[in-house]
């Protein structure tokens, strides 16, 4: 008989005490979930509230992206005014509200989500990827996304860039869970519930919690309700002129330029004449007023009533064509934001204004003295502060 090295005896291969013990709390979790609410009824109505918001987040996401990155064969058009004020605002604070709709989801499924073992076959292993793939995008976009909201950018990588790929992985993991779920949702919705104390009120106190949310940041873009906006970074009617400021003159690094004497706004590109202007010329220039809303990326919004000149009339002195793409750019340096595409529907549009005077006043210096482009129905990170040229491409 041949004999086996010690090495190779079963006693050898025993796992140790504290490893057998995690193993068997690993496996009797799941009889330890007793309560109610770990239950497939309460799943299916916070995943369906979870998919409406989810979806929500995801058209008004595609909105913000394509109208920063537009494709060469659409346009965006410039009015409704507030259209943006509007998806934006619904991606933010809508997001904001689906934080207690995740983490009660999350609460409700954990029993599944640490099922011993993890997988049980082959598909059961990528069902199972998937689903964690879900949980962890849908808990990146939120992390990643009320970070930057705070301006607290403390993550190695670029924040659109990954929340925009990042939502594609989670559309696609989120349908498919849907189909994997959907007789269970189908049961929910068609049956009954035998007993439902408890359910509800769980139920309830995460719609109140995603209520509250959203009662103390709605504020940020809907001005009478400005005061309950606690929890909101930024308020209407707090900042220079009354109007929030993101990036300052200071933190652009373009305080002395934008003072000089000697600024001209220089109209040049594929023009019949290049057009060279001081600020006396645009003041002398047909003044047009405008009330647009600034409306952040990060969801805050606020109207104000912006006077200048049309851009088209600038345009125009430059003889350009309708249906040219311009770029406007910034005295600043550098940075993603010094320059912005500027489309025929928007520089066209009457209330396109390359502001000189907002609520009544000279610019401030931080909203971008002595001239900045403001237009309808568009990002606030391209209305560019500071311009000092504008190329017709
Ligand atoms: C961001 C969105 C969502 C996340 C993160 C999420 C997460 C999860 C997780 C981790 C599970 C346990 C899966 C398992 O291991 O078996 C689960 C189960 C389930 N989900 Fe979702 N889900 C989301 C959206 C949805 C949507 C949109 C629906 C339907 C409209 C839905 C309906 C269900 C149902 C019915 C179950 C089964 C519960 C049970 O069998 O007890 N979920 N979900």
């Amino acid at each position: 008989m041949v004999r086996r090295p010690a090495f190779l005896t079963a006693a050898a291969f025993t796992p140790p005490p504290a490893a057998r013990r995690a193993v068997r709390a690993l496996t009797e979790l799941p009889a330890r979930f007793s309560s109610r609410l770990h239950d497939e009824r309460v799943a299916a109505w916070l995943g369906i509230a979870l998919g409406v918001s989810v979806l929500t987040s995801f058209a008004t996401g595609l909105v913000s992206h394509f109208m920063q990155h537009p494709p060469g064969w659409a346009q965006w058009p410039s009015r409704p005014v507030g259209l943006y004020r509007v998806t934006q605002g619904l991606h933010v604070i809508g997001g904001l509200a689906t934080v207690p709709l995740l983490l009660a989801k999350l609460w409700t499924v954990y029993p599944k989500l640490l099922q011993w073992p993890p997988a049980r076959s082959a598909a059961d292993g990528v069902r199972r990827l998937l689903v964690f793939l879900l949980v962890g995008g849908a808990l990146f976009q939120l992390v990643t996304g009320i970070l930057n909201i705070s301006y607290w950018y403390a993550f190695p990588f670029f924040f659109t860039t990954a929340h925009y790929w990042t939502a594609y992985i989670l559309i696609g993991a989120l349908l498919i869970h849907v189909a994997d779920e959907w007789h269970k949702v189908r049961r929910t919705v068609m049956t009954r519930p035998g007993d439902a104390v408890g359910r509800r009120g769980f139920l309830l106190g995460v719609a109140a919690a995603s209520g509250a949310i959203v009662l103390t940041t709605v504020g940020e873009a809907f001005s009478p309700l400005a005061r309950l906006a606690v929890l909101a970074p930024r308020r209407p009617g707090v900042g220079a002129q009354g109007l929030p400021v993101n990036k300052s003159a200071f933190g652009a690094g373009v305080g002395a330029a934008a003072r000089d004497p000697e600024y001209r706004l220089i109209v040049t590109g594929r023009v019949a004449r290049e057009v060279t202007l001081s600020l006396a010329d645009l003041r002398a220039l047909p003044a047009h007023a405008a009330r647009l809303p600034i409306a952040c990326v990060e969801g805050w919004s606020a109207e104000a009533m912006w006077e200048g000149v049309r851009l088209r009339d600038v345009l125009e002195l430059a003889g350009v064509d309708g249906d040219a793409q311009v770029r406007v750019e910034s005295l600043e340096r550098g940075g993603r934001y010094r320059t912005s595409r500027v489309a025929p529907a928007h520089w066209r549009d009457p209330l396109t204004l390359l502001a000189l005077r907002l609520n009544g006043a000279p610019l401030d210096l931080d909203h971008g003295y002595p001239c900045r482009l403001i237009a309808p129905d568009r990002p606030g990170v391209m209305q560019t502060k500071w311009v000092h040229r504008v190329v017709v491409l």
